[in-house]
């Protein structure tokens, strides 16, 4: 992980900045590869996006598709395809899903490259962008297309990279320095989501409601689960009295099975807090996606 990246302070002014230099990008390559979390594919796409890709030619990436639940993932490609958007699941960490991307990419640009050889160009390269809010795995994603371990990507501080297009197969090119896009600002549900899959640094949120917001949704959508991960039962939460707020309950009764207590028997919020948001995010309690086509 690159320190820093995803602490980056959204302000006007830097989105503007970040805006044309993509727009600046955008003129050198063929395809945009826009990488969306498959957890919550609509909260993780850039709220501008389709305007700024809207020339370009471009392919979706499901992302931390290891995490999402598969039966939602499919439904989201269909929603994507209805759309004439090629989307794909994929697992940076992994790899899985990185070939098959390469070789959309390569049937999209299909009429592209007959056309530019019918000119006589023969050996038109196709040259493709990463882009995506942070923390979706673009530097995961890029680095398994081209192969590389993730440790020789850091960026070192203050050495402005100068762009780099590193060649993945014969005829493909990508640019090594993925388009960091800003993440929505929408309303207090997205920013909730986008706080539950870790686009947010933790520091810069309230853990502790978050984790709270988090088993409330859960509690809600995804109980099994939930109760499987912290061995709960409806018997034990009902056996509790007086019972006002349920959700905090929870969060008392896996603190104390987790040691999230402080001495004196007090509950450690900021423990038992990081502990679900950790286990939420990778993947502990289940394979979960928050939003699902139509009703997310
Ligand atoms: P970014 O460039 O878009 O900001 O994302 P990056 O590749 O740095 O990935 C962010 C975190 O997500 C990393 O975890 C990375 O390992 C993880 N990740 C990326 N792709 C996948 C995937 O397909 N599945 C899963 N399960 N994880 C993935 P990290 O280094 O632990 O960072 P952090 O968790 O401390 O933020």
């Amino acid at each position: 992980m690159n320190e820093n990246k995803t602490n980056i302070n959204w302000y006007p002014g830097h989105m503007l900045k970040t805006k044309k230099q993509i727009i600046e990008d955008l003129k050198l390559i063929d395809i945009i590869i826009e990488i969306l979390d498959a957890r919550a594919p609509i909260a993780s796409q850039n709220p501008e996006i389709k305007d700024i890709t809207a020339s370009k030619k471009k392919i979706i990436v499901l992302n931390k598709s290891d995490l999402a639940n598969e039966v939602e993932t499919k439904k989201w490609i269909e929603h994507f395809k209805m759309k004439e958007i090629k989307a794909i699941a994929v697992d940076a960490n992994s790899g899985k899903g990185v070939k098959e991307t390469l070789k959309q990419v390569q049937d999209i640009m299909k009429e592209e490259i007959e056309k530019a050889s019918n000119k006589g160009r023969v050996n038109k390269n196709i040259r493709i962008m990463v882009c995506g809010i942070p923390n979706v795995g673009k530097s995961s994603f890029i680095n398994r297309m081209i192969n590389r371990k993730s440790a020789e990507v850091g960026n070192r501080p203050g050495v402005t990279k100068q762009k780099q297009w590193v060649r993945i197969s014969n005829n493909i090119e990508l640019l090594d320095t993925p388009g960091v896009l800003w993440p929505k600002f929408e309303n207090e549900d997205i920013a909730l989501k986008l706080a539950y899959i870790g686009t947010i640094k933790d520091e810069l949120i309230d853990k502790t409601n978050i984790a709270y917001n988090l088993l409330k949704y859960l509690e809600k959508n995804n109980k099994k689960e939930l109760f499987e991960r912290y061995k709960l039962t409806d018997e034990e939460i009902n056996s509790i009295i007086p019972k006002e707020n349920e959700t905090l309950l929870i969060m008392n009764l896996i603190a104390n099975k987790r040691g999230a207590i402080i001495s004196g028997g007090e509950i450690d919020y900021e423990k038992v807090s990081a502990i679900i948001l950790n286990d939420f995010r990778t993947g502990k309690i289940g394979k979960i996606t928050l939003e699902k086509v139509n009703n997310g």
